[in-house]
């Protein structure tokens, strides 16, 4: 028969996201966001966050269901951002998620939002084989995880301090770039020369090696890059912004990505899935893909729309899980801000 059909509710940070997914198809992706809320902050509020999530949760499923033509009688199971995220966005979504599952008598399945961040390739690129690595990268989280067939996960590795979109926005405010920096970062460093100043990569010293093989840090990185501008400024000299950016965002890619072609090798990994909303940079996606050439592995990063945070990644997790067998939520499903 039929797959069964997946509504997925993500509600984690800013985004409200509402998809409809059977099997690996995506019928409908609506998403209404908080953006411009929070953009005169300097940060989300998780407070207006919640609200906006509040408001824009009934209309968001009426328009993915009114897009798709589907009724609510035909929706098989309901899928909905467990964790991470902001505690008070992810309980709108898990109370609008557990309301559905009790009136259409469905099971709830709560899943993890950085795994749905590589999942949701499937969607665009097909069906995963049997052993994937992902490195999810966003303003939230920098994770390297390795997936066999498809919902069984290992964490290999995550940032010990700040992810790597945190990290650009952070040297976004130090160079007076609008909030968030990284897009303006990307944009400067088309116009720099990379080598121009060599910054530190972190964690890469032989004995961190040993312990932290995957693991990231960027935080001594933005340190250097504020004291390398600190000096310029002290001796009254004009900073170069193509250059520092183009030099900051290299040492970013070139760490992300030699740690995590060094983490296929180590696992016999071919495919290679990059998502999250920093998977937009250019320097990293030039970086990925040159290196993953040379190493032979293939390389998947969906379009943009769908590396941002959506529901179509949470559905799309939902049908794996669905495929899968797995037993699905309690109905007392709590969140997990830390997951
Ligand atoms: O996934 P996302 O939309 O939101 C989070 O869940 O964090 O990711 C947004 C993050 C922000 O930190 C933003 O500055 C960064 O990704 N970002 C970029 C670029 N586009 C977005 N950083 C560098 N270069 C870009 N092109
Ligand atoms: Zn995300």
């Amino acid at each position: 028969g039929a797959q069964p059909l997946v509504l997925g509710i993500e509600t984690s940070c800013d985004e409200t996201g509402v998809a409809l997914v059977r099997g690996h198809d995506l019928l409908v992706d609506a998403v209404a966001s908080s953006v411009d809320e929070h953009a005169r902050f300097g940060g989300i509020i998780p407070e207006i966050a919640s609200r906006a999530h509040l408001e824009a949760m009934v209309p968001t499923i009426e328009r993915a269901l009114a897009t798709a033509d589907v009724s609510l009688g035909e929706v098989d199971a309901i899928a909905v951002t467990a964790g991470p995220g902001l505690v008070g966005p992810l309980t709108v979504g898990a109370s609008a998620a557990k309301a559905l599952a009790i009136a259409l008598d469905k099971p709830l399945y709560g899943v993890n939002h950085v795994i749905g961040h590589a999942v949701v390739d499937e969607l665009v690129d097909g069906p995963f084989p049997e052993r994937v690595m992902a490195l999810v990268v966003s303003g939230g989280h920098s994770s390297l995880l390795l997936l066999d067939d498809t919902v069984d996960v290992t964490e290999l590795g995550s940032t010990l301090d700040d992810a790597a979109g945190e990290a650009f926005d952070k040297v976004g405010r130090l160079l007076g770039l609008p909030y968030p920096g990284g897009p303006h970062i990307d944009r400067l460093a088309r116009e720099g020369d990379p080598h121009a100043i060599r910054f530190p990569r972190g964690l890469t010293a032989p004995k961190d090696q040993a312990r932290h093989a995957a693991d990231f840090s960027f935080s001594g990185l933005k340190t250097a890059v504020a004291r390398w501008v600190e000096a310029r400024q002290d001796a009254g000299e004009e900073i170069p912004l193509p250059d520092v950016a183009a030099s900051f965002a290299e040492a970013v890619a070139d760490v992300l990505t030699a740690k995590t072609i060094a983490a296929c090798r180590a696992h016999g990994v071919e495919t290679l899935v990059v998502g999250g909303g920093f998977s937009a940079n250019s320097q990293l996606r030039d970086m990925a893909a040159k290196r993953c050439a040379e190493a032979g592995i293939e390389l998947r990063i969906p379009p943009i729309r769908y590396c941002t945070d959506n529901g179509a990644m949470i559905a799309a997790l939902g049908s794996a899980v669905v495929r899968r067998g797995l037993p699905p939520s309690s109905l007392d499903l709590p969140v997990d801000s830390s997951m």
